[in-house]
């Protein structure tokens, strides 16, 4: 699972101007070059695994493409509504643990 696009975006705009270079010597599946992209700067990478650059590659054609998902810059935090899926396990109740 790649880190959120959002959460490298913070970090794009808060150091980095429009037209500007970004890298990441440590490129990964290319999250910081999608948002580098989606914010205006030039970006490039360095990854040494090949299937992570095949996978970088086809997001930023799916960036380009415009058939990227990626969560809105802000968007409210989703909560589930299903008990089942959101609940305090009974064994955790008490412990002051969440
Ligand atoms: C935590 S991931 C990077 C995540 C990425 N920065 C992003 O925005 O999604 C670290 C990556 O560094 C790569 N890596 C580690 N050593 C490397 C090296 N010497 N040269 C190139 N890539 C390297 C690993 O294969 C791994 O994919």
């Amino acid at each position: 699972m790649p880190i959120p696009i959002e959460l490298v975006d913070r970090l794009i705009l808060a150091l980095s101007n429009p037209g500007e270079r970004i890298l990441d010597p440590f490129g990964g599946v290319g999250t910081t070059l999608i948002s580098a992209l989606k914010n205006g700067r030039k970006a490039l990478c360095v990854e040494k695994e090949e299937l992570y650059c095949q996978i970088a590659q086809e997001r930023v054609l799916d960036f380009f493409k415009g058939t990227l998902k990626w969560r809105k810059m802000g968007q409210e935090i989703y909560t589930p509504k299903n008990d089942s899926v959101a609940y305090v396990p009974e064994e955790w109740r008490g412990l002051g643990v969440y």
